[in-house]
């Protein structure tokens, strides 16, 4: 896939998978406990350009930037600098050429919707009624009896205004208070985001996951959100906190906004947006917006991550993404991340294999989040005080587990958070064999950037082959895949030969190897097999 323009100009399209790097947890390289950009360049062998890589494309990372960490750094005080716990500017610089080198690409977060109450801009903008960046934020009058404006609630819980006594008005935070709103009608926000946007661009950023997006603009006129009426299609989506979230999220007018992101991020041949839309397929799909010149390049699609472990669900999941995306957009798919439970340990490990086949050989761009590779579960146990987030997503952010050793090779110091289970879980070990967890993701992805119908097959679902067994198509003219999936602990026995007599096996959550015929094949529990026809 290399060399080819239509790769690099439209690089994720081939097969690519995005790899999410927490930067507080995955190398630290200082002993502080934290982890940091030299930490991550120490460790790009894992990630890619290598025979013992995992193969990746690109790397995400989560924030960077200067931030008192209210939101561990979702609440960022200066959008073009580097926190002094990462590193510099220049370790960034040095960071993107070593990727650049193994031809992976770096993609920053890009929190659009508000700042830390920590930036110059919040505290110009709260120092009197009169200042210039005032109608930078959202501020508003109290209601009857000094309440709040109207009664929306923010996403981790209470209302979404904070008072402020200096100017005696209230201001709009969609999360934390610590993180007020920018006001997006406002042009000067408009043109300082996109002139940041600039700002890492120049410097060889490859795109942007861009936060949140669904929060960009609320209603002119601070309208109520109706009370709840009726459960989202998907538990987790849509309503919220016993309102209809019409008012004050994934309003009409954040389209206009993502155009215009679009549009910078244009200037740059090659470059990529990625929206975190949190809303179900139907809303994701208008983000994607009217051909492939408009909105975002990519959405994560949240549906199969808040998806219980059920063969009906998943089948239902996976034929909403493939229904309802536009015709020329990719779906984009991931099972963890830092906001969400681990899906090791949503689903448990034993099904962590599956779960790889899954997200590796549907159409789309998966993204994986670092550790899922080698089984990481959430930290079970947490001691008080070694909580952070008020949210309560700290165990699914814990360190990276390199190898046995007791600082599990992510620092010689005390880690930020505890280890989870590195003697369990590492990459040393998992490296070693063949049979580990990180052997198969790396088979997965080999697949996958050999460029054939994993990384470019139409989807095709096959159903009612078992009741627990998931079966899809993935086809080119040149290759032809049948993939399996038995989402059941018991064995079961399937007739496939509408699909053909019989399949190569290519890849295999367990130990198969040869050709299988398909009339009356048995499945083992759990056992998932990528077929080539
Ligand atoms: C989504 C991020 O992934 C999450 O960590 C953060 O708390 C919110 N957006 C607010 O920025
Ligand atoms: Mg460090």
């Amino acid at each position: 896939m290399k060399g080819d323009e239509f790769a690099t100009t439209r690089w994720w399209e081939g097969g690519a998978v995005i790899y999410q790097i927490y930067p507080r947890s995955f190398a630290d390289s200082d002993g502080d406990g934290i982890g940091d950009l030299a930490g991550i360049l120490g460790r790009l062998d894992h990630l890619a350009g290598t025979d013992a890589s995992l193969g990746v494309d690109a790397i995400w990372l989560s924030p960077i930037y200067p931030s008192p960490l209210h939101d561990f750094g979702y609440d960022i005080a200066d959008y073009t600098g580097v926190a002094a716990e990462f590193g510099t500017l220049a370790d960034l610089d040095r960071l993107v050429e070593a990727c650049h080198a193994r031809d992976v690409k770096v993609i920053l977060d890009l929190v659009p919707c508000h700042t830390s109450i920590a930036h110059p801009w919040f505290a110009e903008s709260r120092a009197s009624r009169y200042n210039p960046k005032r109608d930078w934020y959202i501020w508003a009058d109290p209601g009857p009896d000094g309440a709040a404006p109207n009664n929306w609630i923010s996403a981790f819980g209470g209302p979404s205004w904070e008072w402020d006594a200096t100017t005696g008005q209230y201001f709009l935070h969609s999360f934390y208070p610590e993180q007020p709103n920018l006001n997006w009608r406002n042009p000067g926000v408009v043109a300082a985001m996109h002139d940041v946007m600039r700002f890492w661009y120049e410097r060889g950023i490859d795109g942007f996951r861009v936060d949140a997006i669904q929060a960009a603009v609320v209603d002119d006129q601070l309208r109520d959100n109706p009370p709840f009426q009726r459960a989202s299609p998907i538990p987790g989506l849509g309503a919220r906190h016993g309102q209809e979230l019409l008012w004050n999220i994934d309003r009409p007018e954040t389209h206009d906004v993502i155009r215009g992101l679009r549009r910078v991020t244009d200037e740059y041949p090659g470059r990529i947006l990625i929206g975190e839309v949190y809303a179900p397929v139907e809303r994701l799909a208008g983000y994607l917006g009217h051909g492939q010149d408009d909105e975002f390049h990519l959405a994560w699609n949240f549906e199969p991550l808040l998806t219980p472990w059920s063969s009906a669900d998943f089948t239902l999941a996976i034929e909403r993404a493939e229904a309802l995306h536009p015709a020329d957009a990719l779906p984009s798919y991931a099972f963890s991340n830092h906001d969400n439970p681990r899906h090791a340990s949503r689903y448990g490990r034993e099904r962590a294999r599956l779960v790889a086949l899954m997200l590796l050989t549907l159409r789309g761009v998966p993204t994986l989040y670092m550790g899922e590779e080698i089984g990481m579960i959430d930290h079970p146990a947490l001691p008080p005080d070694r909580r952070f987030d008020r949210a309560g997503r700290d165990a699914q952010r814990a360190p990276m587990q390199w190898d046995p050793t007791p600082g599990a090779g992510f620092s010689t110091g005390t880690p930020w958070l505890p280890l989870v289970d590195p003697a369990q879980a590492n990459v040393a070990d998992q490296l070693a064999n063949p049979r580990s967890l990180l052997s198969l993701y790396r088979r997965l992805i080999a697949a996958r950037r050999s460029g054939g119908a994993l990384a470019r097959g139409e989807h095709r679902s096959i159903f009612g082959l078992a009741e627990d067994v998931l079966a899809w198509r993935r086809d080119t003219p040149e290759e032809r895949l049948l993939i399996l999936v038995n989402m059941g602990e018991p064995a079961t026995s399937i007739d496939a030969s509408r699909a053909g007599p019989s399949g190569e096996v290519l890849i295999a959550t367990g130990d198969r190897h040869g050709r299988v015929e398909l009339a009356n094949l048995e499945l083992a529990g759990l056992e998932g097999l990528v077929l080539r026809l």
